[in-house]
């Protein structure tokens, strides 16, 4: 049997940074609340007139981590992106790639899981290479979230929390059974889907309607977030889904040497952190630089933790993500 292990990591922020007083100029917030709930100092929110979307930026990411790989564009079989904010409402992203990276005609999916995107299209990634069907595959998170956020006053609540940018990763097929992928969990609980959400423009709420009601004051068009409500689940399910993957594995969670939190709030990445007292060595954030990237922040954190060393051979690197679906899932690798 297959396994699969990293062999490239890539991410690329845009280079336009937004403090959180730059913020507090656009709608009523301050540095100090925003760094006390979040921990958030700045964000990348791309420039207007760039040409960064979410499918440029994941291909810029990717053609550093297929490059780290030792790989061409051509040597890659599939491709997994993971996004919220697509440049169309339909095709996918993935098939953007395709043809920005010049690649053969080779299948591409997009995963639509928001904060926990990183880690399904890992685990997707991972069944391909596992059951012998692909050898190389690209696995991409990247969100565009500037261009939607709602950066008045009224939409405070949601709009200093995210950023834009985006990471990439080759996963391919290693015959050696003690690195890589050792497990991933995935869960959903959809009952509470409109408690982080964009309702439209949706099937139910298309153009004909929108143009029809043209009303400035519909907050749909906005994300929505009962964030109180969001904290309170994440970090039950962050723990659940760590301690899965722990257990399925006999591991304890003293044998993590590093924990990649999906960057929602460093509020939550705390909480965890304290609950598995785990060291400040065991456990990356980067939030503060990047704010919350969504399907992008896994993925850019365990870019950012390789560059800098931190990450070495024979580690036991854990994903772990929560957000919108509600969904959330989890990665245990050996590096
Ligand atoms: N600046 C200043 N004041 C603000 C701001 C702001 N940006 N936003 C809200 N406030 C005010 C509110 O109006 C409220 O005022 P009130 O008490 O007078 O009514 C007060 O601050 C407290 O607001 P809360 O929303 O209760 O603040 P909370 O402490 O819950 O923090 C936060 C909000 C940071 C959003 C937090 O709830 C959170 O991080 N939630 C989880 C986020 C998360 O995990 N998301 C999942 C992943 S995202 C994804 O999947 C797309």
């Amino acid at each position: 049997m297959y396994n699969s292990k990293i062999t490239g990591l890539g991410y690329y922020v845009p280079d336009n940074v937004v403090t959180n007083e730059d913020l507090s100029k656009m709608m009523d917030t301050n540095d100090a609340w925003i760094q006390e709930r979040t921990g958030i100092k700045e964000r990348r929110w791309i420039q207007e007139g760039s040409e960064d979307t979410s499918a440029v930026m994941g291909a810029k990411a990717s053609r550093i981590a297929i490059e780290r790989a030792g790989l061409t564009p051509k040597d890659i079989d599939f491709i997994v992106f993971a996004t919220l904010s697509p440049d169309y409402y339909f095709p996918g992203c993935g098939v953007q790639i395709q043809e920005m990276l010049e690649m053969r005609t080779v299948g591409a999916v997009d995963i639509r899981n928001q904060c926990s995107g990183f880690v399904y299209a890992m685990s997707v990634a991972d069944q391909f290479i596992k059951t012998g069907m692909y050898k190389n595959i690209l696995v991409i998170g990247s969100e565009f979230h500037s261009g939607g956020l709602d950066k008045t006053t009224r939409g405070r609540g949601v709009s200093v929390i995210f950023g834009d940018g985006a990471g990439a990763a080759v996963l391919s097929r290693t015959e050696d059974n003690t690195k890589g992928i050792l497990s991933s969990h995935l869960h959903s609980e959809g009952k509470h889907a409109e408690e982080l959400t964009v309702l439209a423009p949706s099937i139910r709420h298309w153009v004909p309607k929108i143009l029809e009601e043209n009303d400035e004051n519909d907050e749909s068009y906005f994300p929505y977030m009962n964030g109180t409500f969001v904290f309170k689940h994440a970090v039950v399910r962050f723990s659940e889904a760590i301690v899965e993957g722990l257990k399925t594995n006999n591991l304890q969670a003293a044998d993590i040497n590093m924990l990649i939190p999906h960057q929602a709030n460093l509020r939550i990445s705390q909480f965890v952190q304290k609950k598995f007292k785990l060291t400040d060595d065991q456990v990356f954030n980067n939030i503060q630089k990047y704010g919350n990237t969504t399907a992008a922040s896994v993925i850019i954190a365990l870019t950012e933790a390789w560059e800098k060393g931190k990450i070495k051979d024979n580690d036991l690197v854990v994903l772990a993500a929560f957000g919108s679906g509600f969904t959330w899932g989890s990665v245990i690798m050996r590096w």
